[in-house]
């Protein structure tokens, strides 16, 4: 059995071993019969139809298939998905509620930090990794926790201001949501 691997290269013998991987993916259990090779990042876009996770250089140079395995940003095209065995993996698809964008996307949206948009997720996601650690960044340490991910189209200075502004509105949001914890 070889399904994903069919897809994403269709001269691929058929006689590989699979493995079972079960994982969370944006709050859900996800599970899989993985080839030892498949990486995560054509796990997440060919077998969870994530396709908000971008393959740009599949060399880990990009950043654009970055996403977070348990709270950390990796790069998804440099680990394999039996290494993400077990562990919880967000992507670009698990920012958004419903019925809100995330801060961080809104914040992208109000400072233009989007162009043709394909190193956006992994910014994002990277993005999220450095404000979930530290809430009231410098300029500096957001270029710092971008450093990693390449954008061709922006020059970067939309980027960093999109996060800067994403850190601002999480910082006005959170005495509401302590306050709200301290009541219940
Ligand atoms: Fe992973 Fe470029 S596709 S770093
Ligand atoms: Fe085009 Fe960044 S917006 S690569």
């Amino acid at each position: 059995m070889s399904s994903l691997y069919d897809e994403i290269s269709p001269e691929s013998p058929d006689d590989v071993p699979v493995l079972r991987v079960t994982m969370t993916v944006n709050g859900e259990k996800r599970a899989a019969d993985v080839e030892p090779r498949l990486l995560l990042a054509h796990l997440l876009r060919y077998g969870f139809r994530m396709t908000g996770t971008h393959t740009g250089c599949d060399t880990s140079n990009c950043g654009a298939c970055t996403v977070l395995l348990d709270g950390k940003a990796i790069k998804s095209c440099t680990m394999l998905a039996i290494q993400a065995n077990g562990h919880e993996v967000t992507t670009v698809e698990g920012l958004a509620t419903a019925s809100e964008l995330h801060p961080i996307q809104e914040g992208f949206k109000q400072e233009h930090g989007l162009q043709c948009g394909f190193c956006t997720p992994g910014m994002m996601l990277a993005a999220k990794a450095l404000l979930d650690d530290n809430d009231d960044p410098t300029e500096d340490e957001v270029r710092w926790a971008l450093s990693g991910n390449l954008c061709r189209c922006t020059g970067y200075q939309n980027i960093v201001k999109s996060v800067l502004w994403a850190a601002a509105k999480l910082r006005a949001e959170a005495p509401a949501a302590d306050q709200e914890s301290e009541l219940t």
